[in-house]
């Protein structure tokens, strides 16, 4: 907000004092790293001093006298080579306060043009164990969709299940052989994977375990009336599943658009990559291989062998007839460009991925599709032992497994402080602190990064952690408590004191924050923007007195909670993380 505004004024002051801007430079103002100088800075007269060859100081006090910021800054000084320092007014800082607690969106600008955006993520893989990947694919993907629709953009979240392939084989030989129906009632999700995992085990031992599960698998293919029964029984367990551990986070998808939707959409796919050229037959397979029309370091059709680089073709079609995971996504690209208008498609997705996605990406565009599609990836999850994360009993952690873990935990130290709460209030505490805390975690970390997994940090009301957040809300929210409804805040406020500043300039740095967590699809700058703006509201509780205090000072300072408060409960929701109004 001021950084928009103060950028327009500053480009506005280079034309007042007629400095022609040479092409492909834009002024611009960022907020201020050290707050000593001002809250907000521009290098742009010592950028363009050095192209012009002037005195950078000389410059940035020419900009300055044409600068025209009297309704929004107190102090412009030109400091050390040639920055530009701007220090907000103390009425500027209160008339956004006065707008962040009645706005809707918290004082945050909408964008100039909406685009439709398809979110991807979340996407488990139906009777195959989901891994941690899913995790955060889950979690990142659910909060980018909340601040691109929060910020103005129309989004369509899609979860693209593996609903289809060659693990129905084994599923459905399990399934005739050895489904126990109590369990599958009971856990359907836990009960496939491992009836999975034993036919996996047994057909690998078993050369005919394998060809019978194979023909369960063609059978399936060609339509079998009971197989297909089976499949599309497995696939409404797990989702059903799959849908109260969503319920359970608050994340909602607007489609849950399978593979298996695509099946018919594949045949002519392939015949019309044939036809167009992009795809060749060879060694009876159906592939897309380069065209040569970018550099080989940037080919995602090649692939270096010592001194020479390889063709790396993209399957789409396999010598026996069978389709591909590329093929489904080629086939869910078109569905999504035609059906939705989708301006923007992002996948989030782990890394190991990423070749796929920049074949699967430049096949597209070859096909004459110009939607932005975006890799959004992520590394792994570690347990605290710095290895890959994985349960008491050995295995791989899945969503399911994480989340009970988290309400069980949160659960009992809820149960610890006795605080006069029910227990089905002490319930729903601990589903928002239990699954928020398994979000913040993640969400908190870059996530190009691998992270260590910790119940007890990522638990702790100490240091940067959902609960430590969720209660610098709830001390927001018991001020107004203790005043029992009785206070009716006003317009009359005036900023004085360093600590009300302070706050007052963090709150309104979220205008800001929330665009720029998607100039690279990054929530932990958002959860960073969190927690320093619940540091600067501790400070400034523990210097300034809210309730004790009379007059404007009192309002101005009871504003700032509300406003606080406000900015808290928005943040977190973007986070996908609820907040209680107590704990
Ligand atoms: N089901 C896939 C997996 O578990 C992820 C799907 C991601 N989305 C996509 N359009 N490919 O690896």
């Amino acid at each position: 907000m001021f950084r928009a505004l103060l950028t327009s004024r500053l480009q506005a002051a280079f034309t007042a004092a007629g400095i022609d801007l040479p092409e492909g430079f834009t002024p611009g103002v960022v907020i201020a790293s050290d707050t000593r100088f001002g809250d907000y800075q521009s290098n742009a007269a010592m950028i363009l001093a050095k192209q012009l060859k002037t005195n950078p100081r000389a410059l940035a006090e020419q900009i300055k006298a044409a600068l025209k910021v009297e309704d929004l800054c107190e102090k412009i000084t030109v400091d050390g080579p040639g920055f530009l320092n701007l220090t907000l007014s103390a009425a500027a800082l209160a008339q956004r306060l006065s707008v962040i607690v009645k706005d809707d969106h918290v004082g945050v600008p909408q964008v100039e043009k909406a685009k439709t955006i398809v979110v991807d993520f979340s996407a488990p893989n139906i009777a195959k164990p989901m891994h941690v990947g899913h995790i955060r694919s889950t979690f990142i993907g659910d909060s980018l969709a909340r601040v691109a629709r929060f910020i103005g953009h129309k989004v369509i979240t899609d979860n693209h299940v593996g609903d289809w392939g060659t693990q129905f084989g084994m599923i459905i030989h399990g399934w005739k052989t050895q489904l126990d129906q109590s369990k599958l009632k009971a856990d359907p999700i836990h009960e496939l994977v491992s009836v999975y995992k034993a036919v996996n085990a047994a057909a690998k031992a078993d050369e005919a375990v394998l060809e019978i599960c194979k023909g369960e698998l063609v059978k399936l293919q060609q339509g079998d009336a009971e197989n297909l029964g089976i499949w599309k029984e497995c696939v409404r367990l797990t989702l059903e599943q799959l849908e109260k551990v969503y319920g359970a986070l608050d994340i909602k998808f607007d489609h849950y658009l399978g593979e298996s939707f695509y099946n018919d959409a594949l045949a002519p796919l392939v015949a019309e990559m044939l036809n167009q050229g992009i795809a060749t037959i060879s060694e009876g397979a159906t592939v897309v291989f380069s065209d040569g029309s970018v550099k080989p370091e940037n080919d995602p059709f090649l692939i270096r062998d010592k001194d020479e680089w390889k063709p790396a073709p993209c399957i789409i079609r396999k010598g026996d007839g069978g389709y591909l995971y590329a093929t489904t996504d080629l086939a869910t690209i078109d569905y999504r460009v035609k059906e939705w208008q989708a301006d923007e498609i992002w996948y989030v997705v782990g890394a190991p991925q990423q070749l796929h996605f920049r074949q699967v990406f430049s096949a597209a565009q070859r096909r004459g599709i110009t939607t932005k599609m975006i890799h959004i990836a992520f590394g792994s999850i570690l347990g605290p032992d710095g290895k890959m994360f994985k349960t008491r009993s050995g295995e791989t952690v899945g969503l399911l497994e994480v989340i009970d873990e988290a309400i069980e935990r949160a659960r009992a130290a809820a149960d610890e402080k006795e605080q006069g709460l029910s227990d089905a209030e002490k319930d729903e505490i601990a589903r928002i602190i239990g699954g928020g805390s398994v979000k913040y975690a993640e969400l908190s970390q870059n996530r190009l990064t691998d992270y260590k997994f910790s119940w007890d940090k990522m638990l702790s009301l100490q240091g940067n952690t959902a609960p430590y957040l969720i209660n610098a809300y709830v001390r927001t929210r018991a001020i107004f408590r203790k005043l029992d409804g009785a206070v009716a805040l006003t317009d009359d406020l005036a900023i004085t004191e360093p600590a009300e500043r302070a706050l007052a300039m963090k709150l309104a740095q979220f205008a800001e924050n929330a665009h720029d967590i998607l100039d690279d699809h990054r929530p932990n700058l958002l959860a960073n923007y969190l927690y320093e703006l619940a540091d600067t509201y501790h400070s400034f509780y523990e210097a300034c007195h809210v309730l004790r205090s009379e007059g404007t000072a009192r309002n101005t300072r009871l504003t700032l909670c509300e406003a606080t408060g406000r900015v808290l409960k928005t943040g977190l929701g973007l986070l996908g993380i609820q907040t209680t109004e107590r704990m």
